[in-house]
């Protein structure tokens, strides 16, 4: 099917390829100040230490884990744009330790300017990779908007005893990523430039299925997927949370070929550049700040970040003990 776009799909999207995540500082103040969902008997994981999804114990040995994720387009194909999307969506489930079982759609589109057939390319990526992780994916919620969105609500189970929840770390354990970083730099520069990376849509549609069970064989009880807030972003809260604190060995962390030439060409999403500003002062760094942006950027359907080793996936720091009042990465 060819269809006449007035304009690349990722020009419709106001940010920066970064899937224009509210800066997280901003997020924390607006929910501080809301009555706080604290975990009770049954809420598992409530809104307190921000973890990847909601979940509720239902009965004895199950609990229900719930999530949603949506954003604008950060690949020009469409049904990439789907895929992607999706993966992200399902992500959150699998951080948590648990499978997905059903989702729904989410789909904001620009009717008057984009034609609708695109949606349904967008629709059958997303359907593609929920089929790949065995999760039904049932109707949703479409309107019309200026800029088009896209994402899942999804719905997952788990083992009450067995979550990988990001408040679960403990000193001494080491870190595990699963995907390697660098996805928000080169989307950046597709949005910018038109270049496609295949290897970063394979990183960003790869499910983080295998990881998550990996996590649990291996018996890890703490673990968060890196998106938007970067890893420096997400190990902070990671360390906050289970009151440690972290050394990273940035000389370990993988990247996507091409983000740290891309970088240094100054393709940076401008929410990499905010997850610095964010976490600089609780970093202590031997490195310089391109190392640092690197380590912040913003990612799209990252891995998992693991408390944990898991075969095959490299260890990239580990956690320590914590030393003073708040949480604190070093990164030599
Ligand atoms: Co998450
Ligand atoms: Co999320």
């Amino acid at each position: 099917m060819t269809l006449e776009l007035p304009g690349r799909l990722t020009s419709y999207a106001a940010g920066g390829g970064c899937a224009c995540k509210v800066p997280p500082g901003e997020l924390e103040r607006v929910l501080g100040g809301l009555a706080r969902g604290r975990a009770t008997e049954d809420l598992l994981v409530g809104v307190e230490n921000g973890d990847d999804a909601a979940v509720v114990r239902i009965d004895g040995g199950r609990a229900v884990i719930l999530t949603t994720d949506f954003f604008t387009p950060v690949v020009d194909d469409p049904h990439d744009w789907g895929r992607i999307a999706a993966a992200n969506a399902l992500s959150d489930v699998y951080a948590m330790g648990g499978e997905p079982l059903v989702a729904v759609n989410l789909l904001a589109w620009p009717r008057e300017t984009l034609p609708f057939e695109l949606a349904a390319e967008v629709l059958a990526g997303g359907a593609e990779v929920a089929a790949e992780a065995g999760c039904h994916l049932a109707g949703g919620h479409s309107i019309d908007d200026r800029e088009p969105k896209y994402g899942l609500a999804v719905t997952g189970l788990g083992d009450p005893e067995r979550l990988l929840r990001n408040d679960a770390g403990r000193p001494g354990l080491p870190l595990t990523l699963t995907k390697p970083l660098g996805l928000g730099i080169l989307n950046n520069r597709h949005k910018a430039t038109g270049e496609s990376f295949p290897e970063a849509v394979a990183v960003m549609t790869a499910l983080n299925a295998e990881a998550s069970r990996a996590a649990l064989a291996a018996g890890a009880a703490c673990a968060t997927d890196i998106t938007g807030f970067g890893l420096l972003g997400h190990l902070f809260k990671l360390c906050r949370a289970s009151g440690v604190d972290a050394e990273l060995d940035a000389a370990a962390v993988p990247y996507v070929d091409g983000a740290r030439s891309s970088l240094a060409e100054g393709f940076v999403p401008g929410g990499s550049r905010r997850n610095l500003d964010w976490v600089r002062d609780r970093v202590d760094a031997r490195v310089d700040d391109d190392e640092l942006l690197l380590l912040a950027d913003a990612q799209t359907s990252g891995g998992l970040l693991v408390a944990g080793e898991l075969p095959g996936h490299p260890v990239i720091g580990h956690l320590v003990a914590r030393a003073g009042e708040v949480a604190r990465i070093s990164v030599r």
